[in-house]
C-alpha cells in the first residue's frame, strides 16, 4: 500500500477523482496528506472534511527541509501534483525520483512551462489553430512541465471552441487518465526504458 501526498492550490477536482478511485479500491494507496499554499481553497476544505492531514506550504519560515521532514514523518512514497501553483522545492523533487507526477491540461511539450496555467493554456491552444489538445501526465523534474511524459489523452479542438469548453473537455480526460497512471505507479507497473522513457505495462 503506497502512501500519497497531493499538492493542491485550488478546486482539487483531480485530487478528488484520485481519492474516489482509491476509495473504490482501484488504486492500492492511501491519500495521507494534502500539501497546499492556500488553506482556504476548496481542495483543503475537502481534505479537512475527509480526515486527510493538510500541510500548509509555503508558509512563514517554511524551508524545503521543513516540508521534507513532514513528508518523511507521514511516510509519503509518492507525490502527485494536482493544480499546485507554487514551484516544488528542488530538494523535494530530488527526494522523490520517479515518484512524483504532475498533470497538465495540454499535449506537452507544447503549451507548457512558466505562464501556461489555467485558462491561458486553452487560449493559446485555440489561438494556435491546433486541431487537437489533451491531457498529459508526466514525472516531475526541476523544470515546470518538463519531466518524462508517461501518458497522454487527446481531445479535438472545435472550430468555434471557447477556452471554457475546451478546458471542460480536457478535464474530463484528466479525471480518467490521472487515476489510471497513478494506479500503474502504485502497482509497480511502470517500466523505465534505458533511454529514460517511462512505459506503462497496462494500457490507459
Ligand atoms: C488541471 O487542469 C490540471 O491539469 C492543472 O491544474 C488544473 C487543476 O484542476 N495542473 P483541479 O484543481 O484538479 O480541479
Amino acid at each position: 500500500m503506497k502512501r500519497l501526498a497531493a499538492f493542491v492550490s485550488g478546486r482539487g477536482s483531480n485530487m478528488r477523482s484520485i481519492h474516489a478511485a482509491i476509495r473504490a479500491g482501484s488504486i492500492p494507496a492511501e491519500l495521507a496528506r494534502l500539501v497546499t499554499d492556500n488553506p482556504s481553497c476548496p481542495a483543503a476544505e475537502y481534505g479537512r472534511k475527509h480526515g486527510i492531514g493538510v500541510v500548509l506550504h509555503p508558509t512563514d519560515g517554511a524551508t524545503p527541509e521543513s516540508l521534507l521532514v513532514q513528508l518523511r514523518q507521514a511516510r509519503i512514497d509518492i507525490i502527485i501534483l494536482a493544480g499546485y501553483l507554487k514551484l516544488v522545492p528542488m530538494e523535494v523533487v530530488q527526494a522523490y525520483p520517479r515518484a512524483m507526477l504532475n498533470i497538465h491540461p495540454a499535449l506537452l511539450p507544447a503549451f507548457g512551462g512558466r505562464g501556461f496555467y489555467g485558462r491561458r493554456v486553452h487560449e493559446a491552444v485555440i489561438a494556435s489553430g491546433a486541431r487537437y489538445s489533451g491531457a498529459t501526465v508526466h514525472f516531475v523534474d526541476e523544470q515546470y512541465d518538463h519531466g518524462p511524459i508517461v501518458a497522454q489523452a487527446m481531445v479535438p479542438v472545435a472550430a468555434d471552441d471557447t477556452p471554457e469548453a475546451l478546458a471542460a473537455r480536457v478535464l474530463e480526460q484528466e479525471h480518467r487518465l490521472y487515476p489510471l497512471v497513478l494506479e500503474a505507479l502504485c502497482r509497480d507497473a511502470v517500466r523505465w526504458r534505458e533511454d529514460g522513457v517511462p512505459v506503462l505495462e497496462t494500457m490507459v
